[in-house]
């Protein structure tokens, strides 16, 4: 059953495709202000056109234009944020995709794939971290995957300048935002931030339009096998799930999988690894998540 909530803001990134745009249209339905982060106006128009006509009466959906991987559309995308709305209620950081074969690297020199899967949310979760504190009970839902489990992480080497593999690199980031999540529900609870919750998921092999930026032979398998994987309604149910049951309120630091938290890899799970990418990721994006 649909629950109407009043005055929620949620702000979804990835929502102009795939399961954020599934997650952010039925949030918008249980009558969300949602906030669309997205890279592309046009599309980004379009989807909003969409989402409005769903609205319950008055509600309104809105607009954030940015490019994750670009650290400084980050920061003007938040503090447009947060001169507009002030506080949020829930963070889907969705968006995330795969490059090529080719190691491609982002305005600031970053290697693409961890700058838009890592970098950019990363930043952009601590910098609304002020408007999350103005909720009453917030959540943070980072969207990551299974594909952790290929993960050969090199956290002195988070730009894979040596030995860049596309899908190792996918892997890695998958598993960093796995690690983000169990260390900043650690970093919340230290410092007494109570009313902040962060999770984390995998929404299953869904057909979306993921691959279809890394061109050639990933770009082509997903196409092959998207009659034989989820739909994106039902891969958008765990971060919906997180993001709106009261369970997902309850729970903070951990991995979901089809609504029910599982177990990570044993060897992912030691704090001292989640605190060193904490540290160098401070160190990339040039400042402490915490701003002290
Ligand atoms: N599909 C799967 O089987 C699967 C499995 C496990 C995990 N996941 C994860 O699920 C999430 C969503 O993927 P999806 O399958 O829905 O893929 P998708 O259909 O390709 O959607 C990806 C979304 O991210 C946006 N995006 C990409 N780069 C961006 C950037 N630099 N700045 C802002 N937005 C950006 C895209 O914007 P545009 O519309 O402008 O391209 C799009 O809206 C990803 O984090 C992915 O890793 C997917």
């Amino acid at each position: 059953m649909n629950t109407i909530v009043s005055e929620q803001i949620a702000l979804v990134t990835g929502a102009t495709s795939g399961i954020g745009k599934v997650t952010a249209r039925e949030l918008v339905r249980r009558g969300y202000h949602i906030i669309l982060l997205a890279r592309d106006a046009a599309k980004a128009a379009r989807v909003r056109q969409e989402f409005q006509q769903l609205a319950p009466s008055g509600q309104r959906v809105d607009v954030l234009l940015c490019d994750l991987s670009d650290l400084s559309q980050v920061r003007r995308a938040a503090e447009e944020f947060i001169q507009r709305y002030q506080r949020l209620d829930v963070l889907v950081n969705n968006a995330g995709l795969i490059f090529g074969k080719e190691r491609e690297t982002s305005t600031d020199g970053y290697e693409m794939t961890l700058a838009t899967n890592h970098l950019g949310p990363f930043l952009l979760t601590s910098l609304l971290l002020p408007a999350l504190q103005q909720s009453e009970a917030a959540r943070i839902v980072n969207v990551a995957s299974e594909g952790y489990r290929m993960a050969k992480p090199q956290l002195h080497d988070l730009n894979q300048k040596e030995n860049y593999s596309a899908w190792r690199q996918y892997g890695n980031t998958k598993l960093y935002n796995i690690l983000f999540t169990q260390e900043l529900a650690r970093q919340l609870r230290a410092r007494g931030i109570g009313n902040v919750v962060t999770n984390s998921l995998h929404p299953g092999v869904v057909a979306s339009s993921f691959g279809s930026a890394s061109g050639g032979l990933t770009s082509l398998l997903t196409r092959l096998a998207a009659p034989f994987l989820l739909t994106t309604e039902e891969g958008a149910r765990t971060s919906i799930f997180l993001a709106t049951d009261p369970i997902g309120g309850q729970v903070s630091g951990g991995y979901f999988d089809k609504q029910q938290t599982k177990p990570v890899k044993h060897n992912f799970t030691e704090p001292t690894q989640a605190r060193q990418l904490w540290q160098e990721t401070e160190k990339l994006v040039g400042q402490e998540f915490f701003g002290e």
